[in-house]
């Protein structure tokens, strides 16, 4: 019955993190997957979490479904989150809102979304993009293409070939944008990139898509949500799915949203009821446990507290673990150029190491990144950073 199938090459970011668990080798290193760790190499549970799942193992109340769109306090709290309470767009119900199966469950619904009610609409990704973009929004039936995105040359945004592409796109068309800490190169659009950009979004009538899956790892939790309100404030609709994988180091609980934002509240109510139904269809309600984790590590004054002091906490130790692999290559690799590693934002270094000096770290050094040559930044810690950049620098040479 199945002899026809192609076998699964793997998933490129998975597959290698799979790979990893394998490797008896006691030196190695995990570059791979967007994951945080700590100074000793763990996932952290931070503390409001700990916290928010020992309230809610008090209560031990009943688990029903949750409805299609998912627990009303967490979707509240994901728009306050998002834009700002007192955002117009929130005050006056022009988001339409569902928690969803983590922000890729969000991409997902809001794909197909996009397949059944814009037909014929195709897809613009950066180039590059999450490896998964492409494939998720393929799978809903779309045509993905490119825009211009990343110069290899100067290590910054190609912002004109960009804003050129964007331009001549067809009215309906769904770009894709990172809102911050753009994956897989940490190269971010300035604020007056995002200024330039927008008016270019609302003259061609084109459909925004925003991925925002690294909230706080930036510049912070409010200032890397710069993109999702200026485009509100712009009037534009839009897509958002975000994602607390990250944020909240809650990966497999699978906590995320997704928001449309919209002209009025009667349109949002229209948007809300067909996601619903894309819901229904796909896996009808998201986990229960992940709605109590978002609504009370957002809602609860002490715990929101707690989580705001984790992700600086967090974001800093990236931040000095950039200074330090820039510190051991700028001095092992002398005359090179490396600024990027410190100019670069969020989880991600971009190296430009090719496909060949990737499998050499791999296979010689026990040190795994992905083959495009991203590195996660937040696998470094300081017991391995000295090994990982010696390994870095020696397939540099
Ligand atoms: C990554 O890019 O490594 C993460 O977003 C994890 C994933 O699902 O690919």
């Amino acid at each position: 019955m199945f002899q026809h199938l192609e076998p699964y090459a793997g998933d490129p970011i998975l597959g290698l993190n799979e790979a990893f668990q394998k490797d008896p080798r006691p030196g190695k290193v995990n570059l791979s997957i967007g994951i945080y760790f700590d100074d000793a190499g763990r996932i952290p549970v931070l503390e409001c979490v700990r916290r928010a799942e020992a309230q809610m193992l008090a209560e031990s109340g009943p688990k029903p479904y949750l409805p299609m769109e998912g627990l009303a306090a967490a979707r509240s709290a994901v728009q306050e989150l998002l834009f700002g309470a007192d955002h117009e767009a929130v005050k006056s119900g022009r988001i339409a809102t569902l928690q969803t199966i983590g922000s890729s469950g969000g991409l997902k619904v809001g794909a197909d979304f996009i397949a059944r009610w814009f037909p014929g609409a195709e897809v613009w990704v950066s180039d590059p993009t999450w490896d998964n973009h492409r494939a998720m929004f393929e799978g809903a039936g779309l045509k993905v293409h490119s825009y211009p995105y990343y110069d290899p040359a100067s290590g910054g945004v190609r912002f004109d070939a960009m804003l050129q592409t964007i331009s001549g796109l067809p009215a309906g068309s769904v770009v894709l944008l990172h809102a911050c800490c753009h994956n897989p190169t940490g190269v971010d659009l300035s604020r007056e990139q995002w200024q330039a950009l927008i008016p270019v979004l609302r003259k061609q009538r084109l459909l925004p898509y925003l991925d925002l899956a690294y909230q706080g790892y930036g510049d912070g939790i409010d200032a890397d949500a710069f993109a999702p309100r200026a485009l509100a404030d712009a009037g534009i609709a839009f897509f958002i799915a975000n994602s607390f994988s990250k944020s909240m180091s809650v990966y497999g609980e699978r906590c995320g949203a997704l928001s449309v934002v919209c002209t009025d509240a009667a349109e949002a109510a229209l948007v809300l009821g067909q996601l619903q139904a894309t819901v229904r269809r796909n896996y009808s309600s998201p986990p229960i446990h992940a709605a109590g984790i978002i609504a009370r590590v957002l809602g609860d004054r002490e715990l929101r507290a707690l989580w705001e002091a984790d992700v600086a906490a967090m974001r800093e130790r990236i931040l000095s673990m950039r200074r330090s692999l820039h510190a051991i290559l700028a001095a092992k690799l002398p005359g090179r150029e490396l600024g990027y590693f410190l100019s670069q934002r969020g989880m991600f270094s971009y190296t430009g190491l090719s496909a060949a000096q990737v499998d050499r770290l791999r296979e010689e050094f026990g040190v795994y990144l992905i083959r495009s040559g991203r590195i996660c930044i937040a696998g470094l810690n300081s017991g391995n950073v000295e090994r990982a950049a010696e390994a870095i620098a020696a397939v540099m040479r």
